[in-house]
């Protein structure tokens, strides 16, 4: 024992290392202390270590094995998983906080976002705001970015719009058709106006919202589905251990026939983050902490989820809680955290945002941390914390997942990887720890609630969390169930189909 502490050069003090002496696993705690760069160790260090390490062996007591017999029908096909590279920040962060970084940021998104216009029809000629003095008195089409928006004492909404070029003042009256789509707007957006000059305002006529086109929601010729989770906090004492294991003893085909036939067909599990309760993440978390190592944490997150069939494709992307930078966008989890789930081909580990085509379908991962300032902006979100669906249509309308830049900490990169592009089929998101779902334009929005159970702090403001409910979409039927792990297993159909609505159907 002496020779390996020797070796690691660590300084012991005299009860500590009698401590170490009595230990059968001494090796294993002294390779903790090192990974956690210990090298002073006390008796204290050493009991923590311990406690970590008997954490670590009780997840792992939690892995469950196939029921036997149990054939799924996910098995049959071959999985198919594309991340786009081009969609996720990950090796490609470029700002060093210089004013370029920032000026560059905003060029891209201007440009991207008024590109989403140009490739529009229009009744109107679409003008740069420089040229608006040669169209006095004609309709136009102007697209910008809004710097400034206010209200009137007479209650029209002005707002400042910029093109990089110009900055024009332009008014929506009140009692005009195009007032309240003017009130909605928020900072930083980029957005269209159909309207005319008049002396030196323009006047909105309209405001043309950027939005999502309608489409036919799309189907897979194979019977597959996709499961969800999000938000599961491992490493607090709030998360829901026996809910998340008969979760994946569900995955392995142990449950009611109903159940069964639900797990057969999952091909995918899309997890949105918050995957472990992290440190330091506010106040006073530590008295709600099992462990306060980062790296016990993501072990256990890893013994949880070994036990996740291997025909199963799992795609993660990181919360607020995880080890990764806070400001968005968010790059993937760092290897030194995945150790072990990291060398299995079938777990695959992106960034937030991130686009990743799974089955032909393209779908938008995002941990969804702009929803608090999103919500804040907008009157017309009222309440929308607890129905983030609503909060995640505004995001598609605006074609942005954060439209304020600054309320929630963003890095100017020289592309924002924040913008949509193009529509998603699926967009997952998760953060506000409550389940919602809805088929938006042919998107199907899902928000998959939380595996942690009701903290203090959010017992202190009132908020009540949707727990242990896992979203399936059936890729095949476009129909969405839900399985309420935490009260009585039931699978209730929640979008699409007959029974849409109709409650429980086990
Ligand atoms: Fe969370
Ligand atoms: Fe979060």
């Amino acid at each position: 024992m002496l020779d390996a502490v020797r070796q690691k050069q660590l300084i012991v003090q005299p009860q500590a290392l009698e401590l170490l002496s009595t230990l059968d696993n001494f090796e294993k705690i002294i390779e903790k202390l090192v990974e956690k760069n210990e090298f002073i160790v006390t008796r204290e260090k050493i009991d923590e270590v311990i406690s970590d390490i008997s954490l670590k062996e009780k997840s792992a007591q939690v892995i469950v094995r196939h029921e036997t017999g149990y054939r799924p029908l996910a098995k049959e096909f071959d999985s198919s998983v594309v991340e786009d590279a081009t969609s996720d920040v990950t090796d490609k962060s470029t700002c060093k906080g210089k004013v370029g970084d920032f000026i560059e940021y905003f060029k891209d998104r201007l440009a991207r976002g008024a590109n989403i216009y140009k490739r529009r029809q229009s009744a109107h000629p679409m003008i740069p705001l420089s040229k608006l003095d040669s169209y006095g008195g004609k309709m136009v089409r102007v697209v910008g970015m809004v710097y400034e928006k206010k209200q009137s004492k007479n209650g029209h909404v002005i707002v400042e719009l910029e093109d990089g070029e110009s900055l024009v003042t332009c008014i929506a009256m009140k009692d005009s058709k195009a007032w309240e789509a003017a009130s909605d707007l928020v900072y930083d957006e980029v957005i269209a106006f159909d309207g005319l000059k008049s002396r030196d305002l323009f006047v909105i006529k309209e405001v043309v919202v950027a939005d999502v086109a309608f489409r036919q929601k799309k189907r897979s010729e194979e019977d597959v589905s996709v499961a969800f989770v999000s938000d599961l906090h491992i490493g607090s004492k709030f998360f829901l251990k026996d809910h998340f294991t008969k979760f994946l003893e569900f995955l392995n085909g142990k449950g009611s026939e109903k159940q069964r036939e639900q797990a057969s067909k999952i091909k995918y599990l899309l997890v949105a983050g918050d995957v472990v309760d992290g440190i330091g993440i506010y106040p006073s978390q530590e008295k709600e902490l099992l462990t306060k190592d980062i790296f016990t944490q993501y072990e256990m997150f890893e013994e949880f989820m070994k036990s996740i069939p291997e025909y199963i494709d799992v795609i993660v992307c990181p919360g607020n809680h995880d080890a990764v930078r806070l400001a968005e966008p968010r790059p993937k989890l760092l290897p030194v955290f995945t150790k072990e789930l990291g060398k299995f081909k079938n777990f695959h580990f992106v960034g937030s945002p991130a686009l990743v085509k799974i089955h032909g379908f393209s779908t938008l991962m995002y941990h969804g941390d702009s929803i608090y300032s999103t919500v804040g902006a907008m009157s017309k979100l009222n309440g929308a914390i607890s129905q983030p669906d609503r909060a995640a249509v505004e995001w598609l309308k605006k074609r942005h997942l954060s439209p304020i830049y600054g309320d929630n900490p963003i890095v100017p990169e020289n592309k924002d990887y924040l913008l949509i592009d193009e529509a998603p089929d699926i967009f997952h998101f998760g953060h506000v720890h409550h389940n919602a779902q809805r088929d938006y334009r042919g998107t199907m929005i899902v928000n998959a609630g939380c595996w942690q159970d009701t903290t203090d702090y959010q017992l202190k403001q009132g908020y009540v969390p949707t727990q242990a409910i896992l979203p399936i979409y059936d890729l095949h039927l476009g129909t969405l169930s839900l399985i309420d792990f935490k009260q009585d297993n039931s699978v209730v159909q929640a979008v699409g189909g007959e029974k849409s609505g109709v409650g429980k159907n086990e």
